[in-house]
């Protein structure tokens, strides 16, 4: 199936997902690749599910485009692993970062908004620029597990969402580690040896902005630890795209 019939039709992304649901993690990622060139990226915070997904497209010699976004506020332990993990996997990891600087956010919006404000925080430092970097996509490749939350359950190999209502312009969203359990991501690190997130080690499951994310401890919902205190699960990149009909 062609990329164009597939940001067309959700008839042929249910389709291809039934194909992908059974095919081995680095053949999902060489279809997006062959179908998709540098139109597929991996976007990844360094997480378990991230880390796998880049070993096996680097190990299957594949040159999908690898972003994150640097809010400017990730842990020191993040941005050192970033730089780590370009030197193990030999491939550039781009850092898409936000317009306003913390200064100028702070002059705009006040200090702390993340204490504040978070969703309007996140909007500003993950969701518009995953939006610009996604401007040039047609795949965004990301490491959502349906294991992770309730909000995640439901999450598909392969969904179609409108990107741009004006000039009617979808984007398909892959996450190839949708049915992957922790268990399974963390023995797939350990028995290659990837650098990963000293900050797991120190009882934190999920990693996020430094502000916004606490040790969590083991057990319960992965995603205990980020945003405490506030009635907020989700930073807004994973629900801000209208679902296509
Ligand atoms: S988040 O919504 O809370 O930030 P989570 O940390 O669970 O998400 O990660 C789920 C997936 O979202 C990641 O595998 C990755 O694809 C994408 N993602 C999350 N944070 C970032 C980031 N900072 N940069 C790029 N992609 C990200
Ligand atoms: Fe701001 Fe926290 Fe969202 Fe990071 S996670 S962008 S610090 S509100």
């Amino acid at each position: 199936m062609n990329s164009a019939t597939l940001l067309e039709s959700s008839e042929a992304v249910l389709a291809q997902s039934e194909v992908l649901s059974r095919a081995p993690l680095a053949d999902v990622l060489r279809w997006a690749s062959d179908t998709f060139g540098d139109r597929a990226a991996i976007g990844t915070s360094f997480q378990g599910a991230g880390l796998v997904m880049i070993h096996h497209a680097v190990q299957a010699g594949l040159r999908l485009p690898v972003f994150t976004l640097d809010t400017g506020l990730l842990f020191p332990e993040t941005l050192e692993l970033s730089s780590r993990l370009e030197r193990f996997f030999g491939c550039r990891i781009e850092s898409v970062h936000p317009e306003l600087s913390l200064d100028e956010q702070a002059r705009d919006f006040g200090a702390g908004l993340w204490n504040t404000r978070p969703d309007t925080c996140c909007l500003l430092r993950k969701v518009e620029p995953l939006k610009r970097r996604l401007n040039s996509l047609s795949v965004w490749i990301t490491g959502v597990r349906q294991e992770q939350s309730e909000s995640r359950s439901g999450a598909g190999i392969l969904e179609r969402y409108l990107f741009d209502p004006i000039a009617e312009r979808y984007i398909l969203k892959l996450n190839p580690m949708a049915a992957w359990t922790r268990d399974a991501v963390w023995e797939y690190i350990h028995e290659h040896n990837i650098p990963y997130n000293p900050l797991h080690d120190k009882g934190y499951r999920s990693i996020g902005c430094g502000p916004c994310t606490r040790p969590s401890g083991d057990g319960g919902d992965e995603r205990a630890g980020r945003w405490t205190g506030f009635e907020k699960t989700e930073c807004g990149i994973h629900t801000f795209l209208p679902a296509a009909s």
